[in-house]
C-alpha cells in the first residue's frame, strides 16, 4: 500500500519544499520506504539535497526526460545510501514540460502512468509542486492520494486557498475520485505578530470543520540554516520548534496507511 501525497499550493514560498523535506524524513525515520519527487522547474528540492540540476540535466536524468521522453522514471531515482528518503531530481528543463502537455490528449495524467511503474517500492510518495496550478500541479493532483496544503499566516496567502480547493475538487471530478485533502499547515507562524494570529483566526473560519487545520509551524531560524547545509531540519536541528509537527503529520499518515 503507497500513499502518494502532494504537497501543493500555487503560491510561492509557503513551505512546500521545506515541508517535503522534512516531512520525508520524518516517515523515512519511522522506517518508512520514502520517495521525494521534485515536480518544481525551480528544482529547489534538487538543490535542497545537494544536487545540481544543470549536471543532472546532462545526463538526461530529470523529471523532464521521463515525463515527455522515453526515459523510464526508475532510472530517473536517486538513492539514499542512509535510509533517507530517495529523490527524483528536476531541473529547469521541468519548464518546457508544461507547453509540450498540452499537446497531449493525455495531458492531465502522464505522470500518474509514469508513477505507477514505481510506485509499489515505496510506502510514501511526496510530490513537491511548484507554485501554480498549471499542468504540471494538475499531473501531480491526478496521481495523488492526498493534498498537504503548506500556507503561510499571511493574508494573501490565505487568500488563495478557496482558488487551491476549487482546483482539487476539479480534479477530484474529473481526474481522480480518490484524491482527498490531508489538510492545511500553517507555517513561519510567529505566535508574537497580531497579524499572523488574525491570519490563524481566518483561516479556522475558512476550513470550518471540514478540513484539517495543523498545529502551526513556527517560523525559525533553523529552516533556513538546515537548507543551507542540505539536511532535513529534523536532522539538523532537531530543537526547532515546529519539528514535533512533522513527525505529528508523519505518525498520523503512518496510521492511516495502517487502517487501509
Ligand atoms: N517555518 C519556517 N520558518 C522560517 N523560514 C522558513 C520556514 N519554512 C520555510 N522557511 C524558509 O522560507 C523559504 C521558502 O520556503 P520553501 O522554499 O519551502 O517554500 P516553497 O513554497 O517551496 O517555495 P516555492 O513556491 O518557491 O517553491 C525558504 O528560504 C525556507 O528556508
Ligand atoms: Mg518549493
Amino acid at each position: 500500500m503507497t500513499i502518494v501525497i502532494a504537497l501543493a499550493n500555487q503560491k510561492g514560498g509557503v513551505g512546500k519544499t521545506t515541508s517535503t523535506v522534512n516531512l520525508a524524513c520524518a516517515l523515512a525515520h519511522q522506517g518508512q520506504h520514502v520517495l521525494a519527487i521534485d515536480m518544481d522547474p525551480q528544482s529547489s528540492l534538487t538543490i535542497y539535497y545537494n544536487n545540481d540540476p544543470r549536471t543532472l540535466e546532462k545526463q538526461e536524468a530529470t523529471l523532464y526526460w521521463a515525463l515527455m521522453k522515453d526515459q523510464a522514471l526508475a532510472n530517473l531515482i536517486l538513492s539514499n545510501p542512509d535510509g533517507g528518503p530517495d529523490l527524483i531530481p528536476a531541473s529547469i528543463s521541468l519548464a518546457g514540460a508544461e507547453p509540450e502537455l498540452t499537446l497531449l490528449w493525455d495531458s492531465a495524467s502522464v505522470f500518474r502512468g509514469k508513477l505507477n511503474t514505481i510506485k509499489e517500492n515505496y510506502n510514501f510518495i511526496l510530490l513537491d509542486c511548484p507554485p501554480s496550478l498549471t499542468l504540471l500541479t494538475v499531473n501531480a493532483l491526478a496521481a495523488a492520494d492526498t493534498v498537504l496544503v503548506p500556507v503561510k499566516t499571511d493574508y494573501l496567502s490565505i487568500m488563495g486557498i478557496p482558488l487551491l480547493f476549487d482546483t482539487v475538487e476539479k480534479v477530484r471530478k474529473r481526474l481522480n475520485t480518490r484524491l482527498s485533502i490531508l489538510g492545511v499547515l500553517p507555517t513561519m507562524y510567529n505566535a508574537r505578530n497580531i497579524h499572523d494570529n488574525d491570519c490563524l483566526t481566518e483561516l479556522k473560519e475558512v476550513l470550518g470543520s471540514r478540513i484539517q487545520l495543523f498545529e502551526p509551524i513556527h517560523r525559525s531560524t533553523g529552516f533556513d540554516r538546515s537548507s543551507a547545509i542540505g539536511k532535513a531540519t529534523l536532522d539538523a536541528f532537531p530543537d526547532t520548534p515546529g519539528v514535533p509537527v512533522y513527525h505529528h503529520i508523519a505518525n498520523e499518515l503512518i496510521h492511516h496507511g495502517e487502517s487501509q
